[in-house]
């Protein structure tokens, strides 16, 4: 464990330890300050605090913000890093006008069984680099695009040695060797694949849509996977509306990713449930997909993630600054909002609550900004302005810049 450091002439502390979807009220912002790291942890907050004044009088090392940014690391809840090949001319056939199918997962299922293991881990590991060097200090992978017991494993298994953030995605796509009997495979899911994949798990997630599993299918994969100690979580109403709300209330699920069509009735039923939306910008970017409007849902008071869904198919970038941008051009976020989903939105659609936020006693997961205010991640659009990122207290990343 590295030895206690000071964050000294932070210009802009950003908690985001005030309430979801109150604009800048909710990042909690003070000026003008100090954070002490000590074993991995934050230790103290401000000048006057009692642990600030004695590291100071102890000599304890400091590190200069040069009055720039000081936030949370970002907590990227929904990602699937792993896998084989690319889907670059589906990308480019969208961009002509061609229509986003959830069969496309297919061709990445091929890819990515033919795939060493080695391969596979070397491809996740560098985009896991690249999601830390943007500022992802925290990031969930999820499996299924392997789609058989012993692909499914292997990708959890090579998932496990990146992040303790591991979703079992079995039911993605019914594989094309089962669809003559869909049924069957999600027998499969529910029983051998469960029983080998549940130990490298900590969520279970299901695909609920047309052309991929239906209302009852969903339902028996994510029972089946609480039964195994596993935590619900859904993707549905990304391409047309569906049960996905009803369903995340039975089960209990952590989140709802993509959301795009959940109507009147279903932000009724969502509110004061827990669930968190994690709305994925990217996606419908990538996708040429209508972008969900998050209003209704602040409105109702419903939790907002915001994640990267990294993948080759449907959402290809693995920067939150990125999805902070759409979300704020395109999705009717402030960019307070934003910055907030992103990093305790993220924690919440993860269960975490031990980072997300800076305040004592949280991992000291944070990024400082080659900025004066926070607002600059959506405001210079496709910029790097990640400074300085840290990961459980120790520097890991730092880029050469001239402070201005
Ligand atoms: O979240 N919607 C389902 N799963 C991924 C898509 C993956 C793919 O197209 O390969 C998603 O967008």
């Amino acid at each position: 464990m590295s030895e206690p450091l000071l964050l000294t002439d932070i210009g802009q502390l950003v908690t985001c330890t005030g309430t979801p979807g109150a604009g800048e009220a909710s990042l909690a912002i003070s000026v003008a300050t100090s954070v002490l790291i000590q074993e991995g942890l934050i230790a103290g907050i401000g000048h006057d605090d009692s642990a600030v004044k004695a590291a100071l009088a102890a000599g304890v090392n400091t590190l200069s913000m040069d009055d720039q940014v000081l936030m949370p690391g970002f907590v990227d809840s929904h990602s699937h890093i792993v896998f084989g090949g690319d889907r670059v001319a589906e990308f480019k056939a969208r961009m002509s006008g061609a229509p986003y199918l959830a069969g496309g997962i297919g061709n990445t299922v091929s890819a990515t069984r033919e795939a060493t293991t080695q391969a596979l881990a070397t491809n996740a590991g560098a985009l896991r680099e690249e999601m830390l060097a943007s500022g992802s200090t925290t990031v969930e992978i999820k499996s299924g695009y392997g789609l058989t017991v012993e692909h499914e494993k292997r990708i959890l298994e090579v998932a496990q040695g990146i992040t303790d953030q591991t979703t079992f995605l079995g039911a993605h796509l019914v594989p094309g060797e089962h669809a003559n009997d869909p049924e069957r495979y999600v027998e499969e899911v529910c029983g051998p694949m469960l029983e080998a994949c549940a130990p490298y798990a900590r969520f279970i997630d299901v695909f609920l849509e047309a052309g991929a599993f239906d209302a009852r299918q969903a339902r028996r994969v994510l029972q089946a996977g609480l039964a195994h100690g596993l935590i619900p979580t859904l993707h549905a109403s990304q391409l047309g509306p569906g049960e996905g709300a009803k369903i995340a209330l039975e089960v209990g699920a952590a989140s709802l990713s993509h959301g795009n069509h959940l109507t009147t009735s279903d932000i009724q039923l969502l509110r004061g449930s827990g669930v968190v939306v994690t709305a994925l910008p990217g996606t419908d970017f990538s996708t040429a997909g209508a972008y969900l409007d998050v209003r209704p849902l602040h409105d109702a008071g419903i939790t907002v993630s915001l994640a990267s869904n990294c993948n080759p198919g449907s959402s290809f970038s693995s920067s939150l600054s990125f999805m902070i941008a759409l979300a704020v051009r395109e999705m009717k976020m402030s960019p307070a909002d934003a910055v907030w989903s992103a990093t305790a939105g993220g924690a919440a659609a993860l269960r975490l609550i031990d980072r997300g936020q800076i305040r004592v006693g949280a991992r000291a997961d944070l990024i400082q900004l080659q900025a004066p205010d926070y607002a600059y991640v959506a405001y210079r659009p496709g910029v790097d302005v990640v400074r300085r990122v840290f990961l459980n207290g120790d520097m890991v990343v730092e880029k050469a810049r001239d402070v201005r």
